[in-house]
Order: structure tokens, then sequence, then C-alpha cells
């Protein structure tokens, strides 16, 4: 059996002086994703605090989606090692657009809320799989160079499609920096 990757551990180890790797990069997405699910679903925010935390959440989403599909993916898909993985990604990110255009359709605002915090939890469920399957296995075939790579072309993307007025997740790091 082998040894169980720590995600936390691994991407404290990246240093902040040379090119980000790709997996550091999703789970400072993630962690993004899901401090905004916190806010969502929280019992002391208000109907209307709750529909903006989503309104944040979903151009997230989009953003991350899109540079984890141009970058990660795109990179990975043929190797049959990630080839089921990485397509029951794709098709999860497809019933997630769905999903945002079913909520979009919802006028009672009360249901809204309700079907927002009912896509948090699908989310959730999201982005646990890629960590405990997707992102080990990853980085158990991966060279560090490749993950560098795959790093900067998933932030290149991530920046030009964030559409939130905050630098937050994997958007607050830069490119490129100095080796
Ligand atoms: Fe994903
Ligand atoms: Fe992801």
């Amino acid at each position: 059996m082998n040894k169980k990757i720590n995600l936390k551990e691994f991407t404290d180890h990246q240093t902040q002086a040379s090119a980000h790797g790709i997996i550091k990069l999703l789970i400072a997405d993630h962690k993004l994703l899901r401090s905004l699910m916190k806010k969502v679903k929280s019992n002391k925010a208000t109907q209307s605090q709750k529909l903006l935390s989503f309104k944040e959440l979903e151009k997230t989403v989009h953003s991350h989606v899109k540079a984890e599909e141009n970058s990660f993916f795109k990179l990975i898909k043929e190797n049959p090692t990630f080839h089921d993985m990485v397509f029951e990604g794709y098709e999860e990110h497809r019933v997630h657009e769905t999903i945002f255009g079913g909520i979009h359709r919802v006028s009672d605002k009360a249901r809204r809320v309700q079907q927002m915090e009912i896509y948090c939890e699908m989310l959730d469920h999201h982005l646990h799989e890629e960590e405990e399957d997707l992102f080990p296995c990853f980085i158990k075939y991966s060279a560090r160079s490749t993950r560098r790579k795959i790093g900067q072309k998933f932030l290149e993307i991530r920046k030009k499609t964030n559409k939130t007025k905050n630098e937050r997740g994997a958007s607050r790091f830069s490119l490129n920096p100095t080796p």
C-alpha cells in the first residue's frame, strides 16, 4: 500500500521563490471556494449576503474550471493513468454549469438560496474527489518541472478569466516568479 500523500504538507513545502506548481495553485483555489461556500451556508448571513457570496462563488468556479480544464486536464487527459478521473471531472464540471443555469431561473429567493446551499454540497464533493484521487495520483507520476509548467499555464488562464474584484485563491500568485 502506498503512503498517503498529505496535500497540505506537500503544498507547504513548495517555495515561493520558484514557479508555482499546479497542485499548490489548485489547492489555493479550492480553499477559496470552500471559504465562499461557508459564507453561502452561514446561519448568520442574511439572504442578500448569501446571494452576493454565491455570485462570487459562481465567478470563481467559472474561472477555476476554465483554467483547470485548459491547463491541467488538457495536458494529462490522454494519459491512461489519469484518463477516467479526468473525464469524470469534465462531466462533473458540465453538471455544475447546468445547475448554475437552473438556479438562475428560480425567481423565488428563498428557494434559490436553498438550491445554492445544495449546490455547495455537490461542489464540496467534487473538490474532495479531486483532492483524494486525482491530485495524489498526479503527484506520484509527475516531475516537479512538469507541475511547474502546468502551474504557469493554469495561472495565466486563471488570471485572465478572473471576473471578481479580488485577486484571491490561485489568482493572488504572480506569474513567473524569479528562479
Ligand atoms: Fe474540478
Ligand atoms: Fe478543482
